[in-house]
């Protein structure tokens, strides 16, 4: 059974970012793949991009679609074993995941993490339980760790500019610079999770790019995200000569889910962005995160983005369909 959890469920990356290059310009080729089927879209949390892009993917795949928001329509989830549920939980995971299962072929979850307890949060107890329990694949549409549409979005987006742009393409270029990729922090009033980042790092270590990491002293990130790379802590440095900048808030790893620092020094802005495109994963806090010129200039590919967010979609959903 193929579930789409993390990037590392991609075995073959540049047969995916092919394909998503093929898949971009026909999105109804694979119609035929899920024809007779029902996939149902369990949201603990909004969404505005996941849960319309996967929709649309869902459909243009032939699949039924039933999504249900569950963190505010559903009943509250025991995940324990062998408890006396006589609290707030309703109704046990095993229960919850085997039901769903009656009703569709597919599941795609969105669970949040809570940000208080690392170790709850590391448990991925939402994602894994509907895993083990429903006996059907289930498509990460972001957990507590890992947004892996978003991050396989990311990378079909810069794999298809350095196309167009004939820079790079699907392969690394022989002789050629790689594109300089860096992921930088911005400020931002709430706590975020770590999804975004983590993905966008374990997919982003496997491209053909000079990857590099900026954030403030306290952000730093997991080892499973980081792998070799080494943060640096100071942004000019680090924009230096980038070809893409992507931009995003997190919390503190190590002081779990605390946000340690506004500094809006760290905001993006078109000065120090030079020559580079820009992306964001959205939604996005104008003029907190990066400043209104940015987004709305010419460097920006946050629709790009989004556009390949469908894209992404459609590979996730054909892989478990397979
Ligand atoms: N980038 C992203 O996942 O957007 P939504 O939270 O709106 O789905």
């Amino acid at each position: 059974m193929n579930h789409y959890f993390t990037t590392d469920d991609i075995t073959d990356l540049p047969d995916w970012l092919e394909r998503g290059r093929a898949l971009a310009q026909d999105p109804i080729s694979l119609s035929h793949l899920g024809a007779g089927k029902t996939i149902c879209l369990l949201f603990f949390n909004n969404s505005l991009r996941t849960r319309l892009s996967t929709q649309k993917a869902a459909r243009n795949l032939g699949l039924e679609v039933m999504v249900m928001n569950v963190g505010s329509d559903g009943w509250n989830l025991e995940f324990e074993d062998g408890v006396r549920m006589d609290g707030g939980t309703a109704e046990h995971i095993r229960e919850a995941a085997g039901v769903v299962a009656q009703y569709a072929d597919l599941i795609g979850i969105r669970a949040f993490p809570g940000l208080k307890d690392r170790e709850i949060d590391l448990q991925e107890r939402v994602l894994k339980g509907f895993m083990e329990h429903s006996g059907i694949p289930v498509l990460n549409m972001e957990s507590a760790t890992a947004h892996p549409l978003q991050a396989l979005a990311d990378a079909l987006t810069v794999d298809q500019f350095q196309i167009a742009s004939g820079q790079a393409g699907q392969a690394i270029p022989s002789g050629g610079k790689v594109p300089k990729v860096v992921l930088s922090w911005a400020p931002h009033p709430r706590a975020l999770p770590h999804a975004v980042p983590n993905s966008f790092l374990r997919i982003f270590r496997r491209m053909p790019v000079e990857l590099v990491v900026t954030h403030p002293k306290g952000y730093e990130l997991s080892s499973w995200a980081m792998g070799e790379l080494k943060p640096t802590y100071d942004q000019q440095a680090a924009l230096k000569d980038a070809d893409f900048v992507y931009v995003k808030n997190w919390s503190s790893y190590s002081d779990y889910g605390k946000v340690l620092t506004e500094d809006p020094s760290w905001m993006m802005t078109a000065d120090k962005l030079g020559h580079a495109r820009f992306m964001h994963c959205l939604p996005v806090r104008r003029n907190v995160v990066v400043e209104d010129a940015v987004l709305d200039g010419s460097q920006t590919l946050i629709m790009e983005q989004a556009a390949n967010r469908t894209v992404a979609a459609s590979l996730a959903l054909s892989h478990m369909l397979r």
